[in-house]
């Protein structure tokens, strides 16, 4: 991807790829995306993907694929145990992060998994600069506590501040005196931190918090899923870093790591996962568990296919002109958004634009999901399917109360190299109708609630009518047709 000048005077992301495989598209007309709304209970998660013109739901697993992965995919050497593309995906794993061992594992969540049963102990802390869903969920399966030490900035939807995802390592170090380095089962560090909008830490950040780990023999595990915007951040905005390669800033970081895990849906623009690891005993206590849960030690639980793909991915993911795509996009969503006065995070980070649905929203109290009353709204309004990254997403506690998010965000994701340009100018010009009709639209309330994780397949529906006096105005202002 490159930034270009056009002689307008514009500065636009260029597409430095072809398209050389297409997928026809579906624009259903309004009145059958309403429809298709109601009967997925109000919960983007459970729209069907024909019925959705653009998936902006995440980045996970839908990322386009090169012609070299592709062609890579065709050389796969299927076996069960030992197969040659298990030991290319190894060599790649160790020319970058140059730790000795490796294991496969399906996807993310199924290395935090494993992680959690090895390394979580009852009744102890696992601080991170924030927490992602799955990876918080596996801590407290195991009676360990997640605890948030993100800087002030990190939570300030606007901001200056160019890496948002920072660790605060002055609060690390005072949780480390308070309760002593044998309360902490290990730290986690979220590379391109997802729930706060994809915001990236610095280099120095990294360096800091894991020497006070290194300080105190406390384990440092890296979640490297959304590493390839990281490192795009950190060449692009970190003085000190301009003049060093992505593959230098990799192997920096990867140094500072005990463990790094990641989910392959989204790191190498592939599909799987994995944890590589420094220490043999680590390894042999985590090893026991992949060929109970996930697969023999060569392909846990992934295809081959899948692995070719990660291993040519990952050398991909090397090469800036690749991994600026997705930033690229955004930063440009985010700037034609704010320039419209649409409330986003800013500066703009990796993994797609986030709407402030508080702001967007400031007559929807936080109790009726502000993020997921946006989030159903726009897909009535366009076909773009977007996610809910807000209170719907937090789980109940134990006594039954509702936290409150922090933030209520509608995340846009936009996967690699999947769209063009002209879509991600219709998903802008929609979110500004919106705005300009945000009075219309109201809360949701659960109808059906389930225990855990239940933004994946809760049902909810609209507090009141608003969702007709929305589709009305949609008619009056843009027809009956899209
Ligand atoms: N860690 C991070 C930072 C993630 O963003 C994800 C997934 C995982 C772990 C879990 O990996 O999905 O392969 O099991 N994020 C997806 C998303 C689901 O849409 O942001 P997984």
């Amino acid at each position: 991807m490159a930034k270009v000048t056009f002689f307008s005077g514009q500065q636009l992301p260029l597409e430095m790829h072809k398209v050389r495989i297409i997928q026809k598209l579906n624009l259903l007309p309004i009145e059958q995306r309403r429809q298709a709304m109601a009967g997925a209970g109000y919960n983007t998660f459970l729209l069907q993907n024909a019925d959705v013109f653009l998936d902006m739901l995440t980045d996970s697993g839908v990322n386009a694929m090169s012609d070299q992965q592709q062609a890579a995919m065709m050389i796969a050497d299927d076996a069960y145990a030992g197969s040659a593309t298990y030991t290319r995906l190894y060599d790649k794993l160790v020319e970058l992060f140059g730790m000795t061992y490796f294991l496969p594992t399906h996807q993310g969540r199924a290395a935090e998994h494993i992680l959690g049963k090895s390394l979580v102990k009852p009744g102890t802390y696992v601080p991170m600069n924030y927490h992602f869903t799955t990876s918080k969920a596996h801590v407290t399966e195991m009676g360990g506590e997640v605890l948030e030490l993100i800087t002030e900035a990190g939570l300030a939807v606007t901001s200056d501040e160019l890496f948002k995802g920072n660790f605060d390592v002055a609060a690390l170090r005072a949780l480390i005196e308070d309760k002593g380095a044998d309360a902490i089962s290990y730290v986690r560090i979220e590379a391109g931190t997802n729930l706060i909008g994809g915001q990236p830490l610095s280099l120095a950040n990294f360096r800091e918090t894991t020497a006070l780990c290194r300080e105190y023999g406390i384990l440092t595990v890296l979640d490297a899923s959304l590493l390839a915007d990281n490192l795009h951040f950190i060449k692009n905005r970190e003085e000190q870093c301009r003049d060093m390669s992505i593959k230098q800033i990799t192997a920096e970081i990867a140094d500072l790591f005990d463990i790094i895990y990641f989910s392959a849906r989204k790191l190498g623009f592939g599909r799987g996962g994995g944890i590589c690891i420094r220490d043999e005993a680590i390894y042999k206590q985590m090893r026991a568990l992949i060929p109970m849960y996930e697969g023999f030690l060569t392909y846990g639980g992934m295809s081959v296919r899948e692995m070719e793909a990660i291993t040519v991915g990952l050398d991909e993911t090397m090469d800036e002109d690749m991994i600026n795509q997705g930033p690229l996009f955004i930063e440009h969503m985010v700037n034609e958004l704010d320039s419209r006065g649409i409330p986003v995070i800013t500066p703009a980070g990796g993994l797609g634009a986030h709407v402030d649905a508080m702001r967007f929203l400031p007559h929807v109290p936080q109790q009726q999901y502000p993020a997921g009353a946006l989030a159903s709204a726009l897909y009535i309004a366009s076909g773009v399917r977007c996610m809910e990254r807000g209170t719907l997403s937090e789980q109940r506690d134990p006594d039954g109360t509702e936290p409150m998010a922090n933030m209520e965000l509608v995340r846009l994701a936009l996967p690699r190299r999947v769209f063009t340009l002209s879509q991600v100018n219709y998903a802008i010009d929609r979110i500004s109708w919106l705005h300009q009709n945000r009075d219309l639209i109201g809360g949701l309330r659960f109808v059906e609630e389930p225990e855990i994780l239940r933004f994946f397949y809760g049902r909810l529906e609209p507090i009141g009518d608003w969702v007709d006096q929305l589709v009305d105005a949609f008619r009056r202002d843009l027809g009956d047709s899209l």
